[in-house]
């Protein structure tokens, strides 16, 4: 019997989860509305939110997993990436919630966490797999050769994919996050009204800040001539945008397919919650002849489910944290 709270407080997400043998039996998330004003998380403001929310986000997840706090066997908690700030939040609450109640400690990387979130539902991938990691922050090819064995064979060298949506938004002035809207009105645009370069970067890693600057030419060119251009075509820009990142994700994600020989194939992040992303990937299922796993939507943007599911692999391989443990991790896996 192993029952674990996870915590995960990186960004502006305060969420609280329970993990009894393997099932996610509860995954609170408590999100922050306070940043929408400033256009992007303020970190200040995020752990400061963070504080409020923990307490009642722990209780709250405790009563609908049907647990109680006695019953619990470990405290998982991200340990990084993230805002500094944010992070100190839960681990601090996770190191007192451990000494008072004499539980293990566990730490869990944010990025391999979501990858790990595969291992919550049925199907799961099976090992190796490579997995597409697409975030807010990162953009990272991984080859997931076991649970904490992960090596990324490609990543970003500047603006992650979530990043390219943001900031898009903010140019057509959508409200933060950004990336939920371009999907929502891409779906009644044309993906192929607008053309957008794409980077020319060698080998399995991406670039997207050129890319953003290329759209925002674009916009300020477009509403030189027509100032009610993107009122009048949001629907088709936004479709353009999505279309062309995705293609730009997929094209090397096919490419790393083929090096590694491989074709258990996932993606996983808070972009894996675009519809265009998916229903691509489904489709190479078939023309490809892969296995293709998409989590599900609560698992996608950012949740403390695949922190304990995390912390569950670490329980059973016994590995823990002492008090003392920093709470940023290495950015290497
Ligand atoms: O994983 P996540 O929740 O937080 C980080 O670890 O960064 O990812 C957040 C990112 C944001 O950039 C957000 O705009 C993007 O995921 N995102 C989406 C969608 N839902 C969230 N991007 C495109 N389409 C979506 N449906
Ligand atoms: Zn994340």
């Amino acid at each position: 019997m192993s029952i674990i709270l996870a915590i995960e407080s990186s960004c502006d997400e305060t969420s609280v989860a329970v993990c009894n043998n393997g099932k996610i039996t509860a995954n609170v998330i408590a999100n922050q509305t306070i940043h929408e004003n400033y256009g992007g998380v303020i970190p200040e403001l995020a752990s400061r939110v963070h504080q409020q929310n923990i307490v009642p986000a722990v209780q709250q997840a405790l009563s609908i997993a049907k647990v109680n706090k006695n019953d619990l066997n470990g405290v998982a908690f991200t340990q990084g990436p993230g805002l500094l700030g944010s992070l100190l939040v839960g681990v601090s609450f996770a190191k007192s919630f451990a000494l008072a109640l004499n539980l293990p400690l566990i730490s869990v990387n944010h990025m391999q966490a979501h990858i790990l979130a595969h291992f919550i539902d049925d199907p799961k991938p099976k090992f190796p797999f490579l997995c597409l990691t697409v975030s807010g922050g990162h953009t990272q090819i991984v080859l997931v050769k076991d649970y904490f064995d992960m090596e990324i064979v490609g990543e970003t060298l500047d603006d992650a994919a979530g990043e390219a949506f943001d900031k898009t938004a903010k140019i057509l002035n959508l409200p933060y996050p950004g990336g939920p809207l371009i999907d929502k009105h891409a779906q009644q645009g044309n993906p192929l009204a607008f053309k957008f370069p794409e980077p020319q970067i060698q080998g399995l890693n991406y670039s997207f800040s050129g890319f953003k600057t290329a759209i925002l030419y674009f916009i300020r060119d477009s509403q030189k001539e027509n100032p009610l251009f993107v009122e009048e075509n949001l629907a088709d820009i936004c479709a353009s945008v999505q279309y062309s990142i995705i293609n730009i994700l997929l094209n090397k994600l096919k490419k790393s397919a083929k090096q590694y020989n491989i074709k258990e194939i996932a993606i996983a992040g808070g972009v894996s919650a675009n519809s265009g992303l998916r229903n691509s990937l489904s489709q190479l299922k078939d023309s490809l002849g892969w296995n293709v796993y998409i989590p599900a939507f609560q698992y996608c943007t950012d949740n403390a489910g695949m922190i304990a599911i995390a912390g569950y692999q670490k329980f059973l391989a016994g590995d823990f944290v002492k008090q003392d443990v920093s709470p940023m991790a290495r950015m290497n896996f």
